[in-house]
């Protein structure tokens, strides 16, 4: 028998952190997650280069076997979702609209904030989604967060003083049109990894907002597309990066918060 084949895609590490979500909730599956760390950041590019990376990483996956597809990126979701259904033959579930429901969850009040890349800003994806489900988001770019998190710097203080910059800026904002979030919205896959220093970082700032993070909410949206799961066997994977595998052994396994002992490298050209 075949066994179930999904594929799970980010520009880098980022999307591990849903990986890691989805692994427990398909026994007997085999994951392929493909990080195209070489041409990360997507967050800075136009949608055309974001469109043109993330169908060449789709079809690479759907190649590979894959029946279904985990567009495991804020950014590639926000910008080239259409474009991949259009250019792959298999299901694909984006992080967005699961995150933006994970937020109406959370949200005590229609306000939340976004921390998201420069691109998914410039889409509103968030924006839109949100406002479908009756809240209010503002959507705050946070560009220099995720080479700090792809450099590891997890907590390190020149991380919290960027932190201490975008929130006190975003949260400025929003209180000059007398907002104030309820809940905070990771819409990037990068961020989970720095939860707690942003949950500080909030503290501090006197912001009692919940922290909301899209992996679960993705996960348990692609469960609930593939239907029941039932194997004695734990679920495997295997990882394929465009650019330093050592590199994405080291660094995904604080994502994945679990060894990854190889990685094949992929040349998906320029
Ligand atoms: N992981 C991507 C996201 O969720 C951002 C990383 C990048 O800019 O390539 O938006």
């Amino acid at each position: 028998m075949t066994r179930n084949t999904i594929g799970v895609f980010d520009s880098g590490f980022g999307g591990l952190t849903v990986l890691r979500a989805l692994l427990p909730l398909f026994p007997g599956s085999h994951f392929l997650y493909l990080g195209d760390t070489a041409r990360l950041p997507y967050g800075a590019k136009s949608q055309a280069t974001i469109a043109r990376y993330a169908v060449e990483s789709a079809r690479f996956l759907e190649d590979k076997g894959c029946q279904r597809l985990v567009i495991a990126c804020n950014t590639a979701t926000a910008l080239a979702l259409p474009d991949i259904r259009d250019n792959v033959g298999v299901p694909v579930t984006g992080v967005i609209l699961p995150g933006a429901q994970a937020a109406r969850a959370a949200a005590t009040g229609e306000d939340i904030l976004v921390l998201a890349t420069d691109a998914t800003v410039s889409s509103h994806a968030y924006r839109d989604n949100a406002a479908s489900l009756g809240l209010r988001a503002h959507e705050k770019a946070c560009p220099l967060l995720v080479p700090l998190v792809e450099e590891g710097w997890i907590e390190h203080p020149v991380l919290y003083d960027v932190l201490r910059i975008y929130l006190r800026e975003a949260l400025h904002e929003m209180a000059e049109q007398g907002r104030v979030p309820s809940a905070v919205l990771l819409g990037c896959t990068h961020y989970p990894l720095i939860a707690d220093p942003i949950r500080r970082v909030l503290r501090e700032l006197d912001c009692p907002a919940t922290v909301v993070d899209s992996a679960e909410a993705t996960a348990a949206e692609v469960a609930a597309a593939a239907g029941p799961q039932s194997s004695l066997h734990a679920a495997t994977f295997e990882c394929f990066a465009t650019d330093s595998v050592q590199k994405f052994a080291r660094l995904g396994s604080l994502f994945l918060q679990r060894p990854i002992h190889s990685v094949n490298l992929l040349d998906l050209g320029g």
